[in-house]
């Protein structure tokens, strides 16, 4: 039996209305905030990950899907959104228009990690950005929606964890003391964290590893080194959101896993999906356009990790209905089969939902399908309603019956259906 490969699923049809709610909840809330939706492409220039994420990464060193196409180049199937926005507004010399630009894309990335329980190796995210704006008012502005979206959701017992993370002002000294401190514990830390010490000392705050986890527990911390210019801007963050009563969490050892960050950093955890906390992670990348060749613009974005979303919700008995027919004619015989199949199309065409079944089979058969549908309604036509000109329309909740002319059918339905 064939089988999809490991860390990849299939969401089936009795799962997706919940991804449905989510996604119209979520570009509804997009476009009241001004956000346009982009598209972009799944595979990329391997180069483009490697310079954005950081090569000195969990994403770039082991977890992205890179090969040689047929021509040695190498390509990455996008592990995030980011980067290949950040791209695209630079290919498009967008900066030049309206260097303002808000986008959100919805889609697959994928990422080659240790499949669990909410972490998969193809998963979704539902990713905003906003290029061109410094004010630390975007950067409480998108918390705000986010918190909104998850409140929309019928979501509670999440978290949003901030910090800041500092600028290259303020990195220098911040490095020198973190350096420092690490020499002091080098002989507990893991040959990861050893080798990154030189290469990107910030990703060691970032291991997994317990026994590096407790070595580091005292670490300095990015908030402790900030500069003056980054103080006001976390500070101006922290009392907008306090206005608006947004709960958050001052975190000093939340790090981020991806080189591009810069001031503003949060993640939204939850306690529910085991050791995959993060729901939703974000964060101001002031850095990124200018090093991928654009112009300096400051910037800054969210993901949300719509599989955990979606589990989360699930855990909290938001149990997806199935959305129930609302007609389902039962025809016998050759006539009644073909006027059936034209009246379901126009009624299918009037966003109608009805259903037929064309392999002549019997009135208990059909009866019986009706009902596994869940139909609201069956409408009966048989050799002799036909010659008479009527048809029997049954409500299935209450069993009661009544006859129809056909020449009004259409019409009739109408009125039932688009009260
Ligand atoms: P990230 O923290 O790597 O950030 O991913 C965002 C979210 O995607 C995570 O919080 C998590 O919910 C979900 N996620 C990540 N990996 C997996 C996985 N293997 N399986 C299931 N869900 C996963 C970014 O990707 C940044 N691009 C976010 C961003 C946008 N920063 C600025 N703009």
């Amino acid at each position: 039996m064939m089988q999809t490969i490991r860390g990849f699923r299939d969401i089936l049809p009795k799962h997706i209305s919940l991804w449905q709610r989510v996604e119209k909840e979520a570009i509804r809330l997009f476009e009241a905030f001004g956000f346009k939706e982009i598209r972009i492409p799944i595979l990329e220039k391997t180069q483009l990950f490697a310079r954005s994420i950081g090569e000195v990464t969990d994403i770039v060193e082991k977890e992205m899907y890179t090969f040689a196409d047929r021509k040695g180049d190498k390509l990455t199937l996008r592990p995030e959104a980011t980067a290949s926005i950040v791209r695209s507004y630079i290919q498009h010399k967008m900066y030049a228009t309206d260097p303002i630009r808000k986008f959100y894309m919805i889609g697959p990335m994928f990422r080659r990690e240790r499949p669990q329980k909410g972490r998969y190796r193809q998963f979704y995210q539902i990713d905003a950005e906003i290029l061109g704006v410094e004010s630390a008012y975007v950067d409480s502005q998108l918390i705000f929606l986010l918190n909104e979206l998850f409140k929309r959701l019928g979501l509670t017992g999440l978290s949003a964890h901030i910090n800041s993370l500092g600028c290259p002002e303020c990195r220098p000294s911040f490095q020198e003391a973190l350096l420092g401190f690490i020499e002091s514990k080098k002989d507990k830390l893991c040959k990861n964290c050893i080798r990154r010490m030189d290469k990107n000392p910030l990703r060691i705050l970032d291991c997994k590893v317990t026994d590096c986890k407790d070595a580091l527990a005292d670490a300095p911390a990015t908030l402790d080194h900030l500069c003056p210019a980054c103080e006001d801007h976390f500070n101006t963050v922290k009392k907008t959101l306090e206005k608006q009563k947004v709960d958050f969490i001052v975190d000093k050892s939340l790090v981020r896993g991806l080189d591009y960050y810069t001031r503003t950093a949060w993640e939204i955890q939850t306690t529910t999906l085991g050791a995959q906390s993060a729901v939703a992670g974000g964060g101001r990348y002031d850095g990124l356009v200018k090093e991928l060749g654009g112009p300096q613009t400051p910037a800054i974005g969210f993901a949300i990790g719509f599989d955990r979303l979606v589990e989360v919700m699930e855990q909290l008995n938001e149990i997806p209905v199935e959305k129930s027919l609302d007609l389902f004619i039962v025809s016998l015989g050759d006539a009644a089969m073909e006027k059936g199949y034209h009246w379901s199309c126009e009624l299918n065409q009037l966003g109608i939902r009805t259903e037929m079944d064309f392999r002549g089979k019997s009135m208990k058969a059909l009866m019986k399908r009706a009902n596994k549908l869940s139909a609201q309604y069956v409408l009966i036509a048989g050799e002799n309603e036909l010659m008479e000109n009527t048809i029997i329309l049954r409500d299935m909740n209450t069993k009661e019956q009544v006859s129809l002319a056909l020449e009004t059918l259409v019409p009739e339905l109408i009125k039932i259906f688009k009260k």
